[in-house]
């Protein structure tokens, strides 16, 4: 996993810098997590014929912010901008969407399409590009998930990306409401528009 870089999407932007960055600020699991779904991602996106580097690092970086401060999420949201519904959520949501704004600031890469593949991991969205379905996809079956349901995970993925996003999906509501836990809105609007293609 060391014969590749991120120079095409941010001069100057070296792989070993951004994981020595992660390996001091995130538990060992999510580290290792984070590694496991910039592999699966680049291996989703070079079967699929996405951009495998724009993928990778979102996937490198797909829960950068999740272990940092409730506060810090809150002190984003309000400087850019951003929902003020996403105040009435918590981590769960805010690591994927604000976190974006904290890698910006932070490691200073403004690439889009890695971004809103960090933004959208969570909650997806209609419309995902090749590379946020990677990283939604990916995040959901690296090797190490081990849920009921994950072999069918893995099986649609294989069939197709979009087939395998409406399945996580489905899943992931199913999971929240099983627990009784409140779904933010945008989960629903990537639900809805995921199952009407009618994929499963
Ligand atoms: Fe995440
Ligand atoms: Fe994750």
């Amino acid at each position: 996993m060391t014969d590749f870089n991120y120079n095409c999407i941010k001069q100057g932007l070296n792989r070993e810098d951004i994981l020595s960055r992660m390996h001091d600020t995130l538990s060992d699991f999510r580290y290792t997590h984070c590694l496991r779904v910039e592999k699966t991602s680049r291996g989703l996106a070079a079967e699929y014929d996405g951009d495998v580097d724009r993928a990778g690092l979102a996937g490198l970086l797909h829960d950068y912010a999740k272990e940092h401060d409730d506060q810090e999420f809150i002190d984003a949201i309000k400087k850019y901008h951003l929902d003020p519904e996403l105040l009435n959520y918590n981590n769960a949501i805010w690591h994927g969407i604000v976190g974006a704004e904290i890698i910006k600031d932070e490691l200073g890469i403004y690439d889009e399409d890695v971004l809103n593949a960090i933004r959208r991991h969570t909650v997806g969205a209609a419309n995902m590009t090749q590379v946020d379905k990677c990283v939604f996809v990916g995040d959901f079956i690296e090797p190490k998930r081990d849920f009921p349901g994950i072999e069918q995970a893995r099986l649609y993925s294989e069939k197709s990306l979009d087939s395998a996003v409406a399945y996580e999906l489905k899943h992931s509501v199913q999971h929240l409401v099983d627990k009784n836990r409140t779904i933010y809105p945008a989960t629903f609007v990537s639900y809805n528009y995921w199952i009407a293609k009618g994929e499963l």
